[in-house]
């Protein structure tokens, strides 16, 4: 019986992924060291689904567990999510960033190809086309210098992963380039537990209607947009997570030496005041706001291309900025306090 191996299958994107899959009747391991996420995450996929997912409590820097779990199960395939994704902490603690992300990844590769596991999908970020590229950002464009360490994780593991599947013809690698990753399963069970104050936009938004702080303080209202506030291209984390089987299903179905991006956005920039005006009409709760400062590092506007994986992962984001913002506060409102109730 085959399996597919998810690294940091317990956080944000990672949960609602595993829950996709087991509804598919995949069988699924994971492997988490809890830094950001909740193992109540995964009860909940097992509540929600009525399956089981084998758990494995540690990092992908720990090769003995690794190697523990790979001479247990055979894969497929793995998707690695596993990673810090805080851009600010990043410029902090870039080392840290390095470590877990680059370090992380490239001793999960050497695991795989130790037991012959041939196929892996790579979280990766729209970050990576630099801060001078054009929107919308296609796939064949020139990668760029991302500005944060983070960015620059996303980067060098891309191009890793590239020189390994250049020296090993038989590893295959699908990069998916995310946009924003917003929303929450509909069950309103799993969703986004940021730890601390939110550094993003939604679930800051949902904390603010909450009630759990006072106000949304909207970075910059002087950008070159049509409203003065950012664009950027929000996805429901549904259809991010069916992206992902959509790209794995494809990778296995390949012949050898395939190292190929897609990106996961919707295509349609929206601005921050549309999406908070977008929460207010189909939730019904107000939530105050006062413009300040620009942010440190912010772009005006970046959206994706998504025609490639359209075409060539018969794919595409299903689900529109309401039900984005539904599902946002259900979660948000039945979990107060996040995974932590
Ligand atoms: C969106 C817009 C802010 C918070 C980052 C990373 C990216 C990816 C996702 C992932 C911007 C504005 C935000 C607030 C605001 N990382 N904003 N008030 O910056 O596009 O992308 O997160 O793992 O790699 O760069 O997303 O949600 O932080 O911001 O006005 O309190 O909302 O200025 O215009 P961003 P975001």
């Amino acid at each position: 019986m085959s399996h597919i191996l998810i690294t940091g299958g317990a956080g944000y994107i990672g949960s609602h992924t595993v829950l996709e899959l087991l509804n598919l009747n995949k069988n699924v391991v994971v492997i988490d060291d809890l830094s950001n996420a909740s193992r109540e995450s995964l009860n909940r996929v097992e509540g929600i689904s009525g399956k089981k997912v084998t758990f494995f409590e540690g990092s992908v820097l720990d090769k003995e567990l690794l190697s523990s779990i790979f001479s247990q199960f055979s894969f497929s395939a793995v998707i690695h999510f596993a990673g810090h994704k805080a851009v600010g902490e990043s410029v902090k603690k870039p080392l840290s960033y390095y470590h877990n992300n680059v370090e992380g990844t490239v001793i999960l590769v050497e695991a795989m190809l130790e037991h012959n596991v041939n196929n892996l999908v790579f979280s990766s970020s729209a970050t990576v086309y630099g801060e001078e590229a054009e929107a919308p950002y296609v796939e064949t464009q020139k990668l760029g210098s991302p500005t944060s360490p983070y960015g620059q994780t996303k980067l060098m593991v891309e191009q890793i992963l590239a020189d390994v599947v250049k020296s090993n013809n038989n590893f295959k690698v699908v990069n998916l380039r995310y946009f924003n990753p917003i929303g929450a399963d509909k069950s309103g069970l799993i969703g986004e537990d940021p730890s601390g104050i939110p550094n993003n936009l939604m679930p800051f938004i949902a904390q603010v209607a909450v009630g759990k702080r006072p106000q949304l303080s909207i970075f910059g209202n002087d950008y070159d947009t049509a409203d003065g506030t950012c664009e950027r291209d929000y996805i429901h984390v549904t259809d991010l997570a069916n992206g992902h089987i959509a790209a794995l299903d494809w990778l296995v179905e390949q012949n050898n030496g395939i190292c190929e991006a897609f990106n996961l956005g919707t295509g349609t920039p929206y601005s921050v005041l549309k999406v908070l005006k977008t929460f207010e009409q189909s939730t019904k709760v107000k939530v105050p706001y006062s413009f300040e400062p620009r942010r440190d590092g912010d772009l005006a506007a970046f959206w994706a291309n998504a025609e490639k994986a359209k075409k060539t992962l018969n794919w595409s984001a299903k689900k529109n900025m309401e039900e984005m913002m539904v599902d946002t506060w259900r979660w948000q409102s039945n979990n107060p306090n996040g995974y932590a109730n």
